[in-house]
């Protein structure tokens, strides 16, 4: 028997919302999990490039894959191990590039093995699982359960969240260069501490973020799309990205500029034709920079993961 299970991309942090505000794009990857018929195999897992994403030769093909890793998680939560098993990811999500490609491997190899063994886990028991995977809650929960989704994971492990309607003509577009950054560096360049003055700033804009997408309100949005505890310590990391939230800033029907997760891809929040009138110039700013760019203009993806 075998499960395969369709995960979408998702952006993470939204500027203000660090480690905790994320929603899903719809750019999908393919988790099939499988029992292999021949006990004793051990595990296969296979890498499936729909794009060029992967430098195949570096993810790990054995019990150290991160999917692997997530499931070996649900088994023990269900008092068993993991004996033979097939995994095969399709990707078509850009990986290290700040669109939780990692987040959607983990979500969609979790969801196909609890549906292989019976669905002994219900959705709060795979966020759980999906977030110590992958260490943070914003990019797992939009990934499993579609939409804008604000999350918090709790003292015992358990992840609380909202899903909040994410205004339709508020359109989404990501700016992917053609280099990685891996989130394990760009987390190492992040403070162990920041001052009240920025927590404060902060804690403001992400409050105020959340009720601007609540009442559709773009001209409050414009004024929240800021942060101070990671964008400006990244910002050296991501090539273009100073540059192109200066050109943003006033520019009539663009809400803002942020980091997509912990880059680099970076992702503009606009209206109308706010983004295409600026477009020639964003890409003059990468072209100085000698950096090729695969740009998407996106909406929402409000289903989340689902088996196929
Ligand atoms: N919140 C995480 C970070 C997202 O900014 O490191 C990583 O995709």
């Amino acid at each position: 028997m075998k499960v395969s299970v369709r995960v979408p991309a998702t952006t993470a942090n939204i500027g203000p919302g660090f480690d905790c505000l994320g929603l899903a794009l719809p750019i999908y990857n393919e988790i099939t999990v499988e029992e292999t018929v021949m006990p004793g195999s051990g595990i296969e897992i296979n890498i499936i490039e729909d794009i060029d994403t992967y430098d195949v030769l570096s993810i790990p093909k054995d019990e150290n894959n991160i999917v692997y890793k997530a499931i070996e998680l649900l088994y023990n939560y269900i008092g068993q191990s993991v004996s033979d098993i097939k995994i095969t990811i399709k990707t078509n999500i850009p990986v290290a590039r700040g669109l939780g490609s990692s987040a959607a491997v983990i979500v969609g190899g979790l969801m196909a093995a609890n549906e292989l063994l019976g669905k002994p886990a219900d959705e709060a028991v795979l966020l759980s699982i999906a977030s110590e995977a992958e260490g943070h809650p914003d990019n797992v929960t939009p990934a499993l359960v579609g939409g804008f989704c604000v999350s918090s994971i709790e003292d015992d492990g358990s992840v609380t969240y909202s899903k909040i309607d994410w205004p339709q003509d508020w359109k989404l577009t990501i700016i992917i260069p053609d280099y990685e950054l891996d989130t394990m560096i760009a987390r190492s360049v992040l403070p162990e501490n920041v001052t009240i003055k920025d927590a404060s700033f902060n804690i403001r804009k992400c409050a105020m973020l959340i009720d601007a997408v609540y009442r559709h309100d773009s001209e409050l949005m414009k004024k929240c799309l800021k942060d101070k505890i990671h964008q400006p310590y990244r910002e050296e990391l991501i090539k273009g990205f100073k540059e192109v939230t200066q050109l943003c800033e006033n520019k009539e029907d663009i809400l803002g500029c942020v980091i997509s997760g912990s880059g680099p891809a970076i992702l503009i929040i606009s209206k109308n034709d706010g983004f295409e009138k600026t477009e020639n110039e964003i890409n003059a700013i990468f072209n100085d920079l000698n950096v090729n760019l695969d740009i998407r203009t996106l909406t929402v993806e409000n289903q989340g993961s689902i088996v196929v």
